[in-house]
């Protein structure tokens, strides 16, 4: 839940986003969460717990995975933030292996956690790119699913896998 003061004026903030240069407005206080969705018309970014426990509102930040429900916006500046919407531009293809796989594996059901887990496997595999399937379950442990039981997530992170190291 954010608690912005409606009161507070818009301030422009300046970072990447999605590999573009942009210019968002956003309130003192407001979260990136709510600039993504309300200034961005980015949707991938979900809001679940809205605590920073379940992962749903995922995103890059210079890299590293960051709950957008409880960052401030205004920490962004400069930043690069990726949001699954710029995944398949990360790897210059109409769909980023990690997605497509998700779909082959079936590793999505309702999708509303699969965006933010998405972005925790590409986050992993780009930092650590012959992870583990423990390192793998490590790695997406911030991102809770409550339909799909994460075996046919974790098949999938590992298709991906093997696909971005061939
Ligand atoms: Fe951000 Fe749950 S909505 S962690
Ligand atoms: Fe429904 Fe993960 S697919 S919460």
């Amino acid at each position: 839940m954010s608690t912005v003061d409606v009161r507070a004026p818009f301030l422009p903030i300046q970072f990447n986003l999605n590999g573009k240069s942009v210019e968002l407005n956003a309130r003192a206080g407001s979260r990136l969460l709510d600039v993504l969705r309300e200034e961005g018309h980015l949707f991938g970014v979900k809001e679940g717990c809205g605590e920073g426990e379940c992962g749903a509102c995922t995103v890059m930040i210079d890299g590293q995975v960051a709950c957008s429900c409880i960052t401030l916006a205004q920490t962004v500046e400069g930043c690069d933030v990726t949001t699954v919407e710029g995944l398949p531009g990360r790897v210059g293809r109409d769909v980023h292996p990690v997605q497509h796989h998700f779909i082959q594996e079936m590793g999505t059901q309702c999708g509303f956690c699969t965006p933010g887990m998405v972005l925790s496997a590409v986050a992993l595999l780009e930092d650590n790119p012959a992870a583990t399937r423990e390192e793998i379950l490590d790695g997406i442990s911030g991102n809770l699913c409550r339909c799909t039981g994460y075996v046919k997530i974790v098949d999938a992170i590992e298709r991906a896998q093997a696909e971005l190291t061939r």
